[in-house]
């Protein structure tokens, strides 16, 4: 009996490619930054737009086939990190509050390339997808931050190369209506206000005079 031919061969194989997901991956050498794009609202209460990481993903081990995620993350969980070894271990925006980082955004190197000009993304919004139902969705952000993030390369195998992280990224707080601002009086309420006290300082001088005449 003994071992099927096959799986003895297999094995030499497995343990290759378990040794390669666990080493380090391919560092790209790129800082995710804030667009420098002249853009209305590059940072909001619940999102913050990046530019589009074009032309980085040209390193031998990457392919044109392999998925590059945006990992966001709180700017200090951003040092523990571990990259999801398969696709069932990627963590969404659903578990971030929980993990303290998630995996947004998917693409291909062909959308993050200047050859497509004018077609193709050339930022990215970070918390844009306001009703999305999918799980990798590009989920508002909860809250102020900070943030950091990079872009991940993964194939079926496991992480493949990342770029740097990015600086501290820190939202605009949430405008609040109710605090610190009095109820300022309206125009309308201050013409009113005077008309009325107009009539009734006449209405005032009229009892007067009422009764300095009836004395
Ligand atoms: C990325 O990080 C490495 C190591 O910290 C650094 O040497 C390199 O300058 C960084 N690259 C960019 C584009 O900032
Ligand atoms: C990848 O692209 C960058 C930016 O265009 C370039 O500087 C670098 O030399 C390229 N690397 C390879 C391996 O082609
Ligand atoms: C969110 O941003 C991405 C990338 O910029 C874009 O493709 C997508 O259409 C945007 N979604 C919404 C709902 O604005
Ligand atoms: C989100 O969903 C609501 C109700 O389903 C819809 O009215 C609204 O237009 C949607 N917004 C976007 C950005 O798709
Ligand atoms: C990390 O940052 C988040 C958001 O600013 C904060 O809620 C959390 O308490 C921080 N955790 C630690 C361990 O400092």
């Amino acid at each position: 009996m003994g071992f099927p031919q096959g799986r003895l061969l297999l094995l030499p194989l497995l343990l290759l490619t378990g040794i390669q997901t666990g080493t380090s991956l391919e560092p790209i050498n790129y800082t995710p930054a804030i667009t420098r794009e002249p853009l209305e609202g590059s940072i909001t209460s619940s999102t913050f737009t990046l530019d589009q990481p074009n032309d980085q993903f040209n390193g031998s081990g990457i392919s044109d086939l392999d998925d590059i995620w945006l990992v966001v993350a709180f700017s200090n969980a951003s040092q523990s990190f571990e990259p999801p070894q398969s696709a069932q271990d990627i963590p969404y925006a659903a578990t971030f509050l929980d993990k303290k980082y998630y995996l947004t955004i998917r693409a291909s190197r062909d959308l993050y390339s200047s050859k497509r000009g004018s077609q193709g993304i050339s930022v990215l919004r970070v918390g844009n997808e306001t009703n999305c139902t999918r799980s990798d969705c590009n989920k508002p952000l909860p809250g102020p931050g900070p943030y950091r993030v990079k872009f991940l390369v993964m194939n079926t195998n496991g992480p493949v190369a990342g770029t740097n992280w990015s600086e501290d990224i820190t939202l605009r707080k949430p405008v609040e209506f109710s605090e610190s601002r009095p109820p300022s009086k309206s125009a309308g309420t201050i013409v009113i206000i005077a008309i009325l006290s107009i009539l009734l300082s006449l209405l005032f001088l009229a009892l007067v005079a009422l009764l300095v005449y009836t004395w």
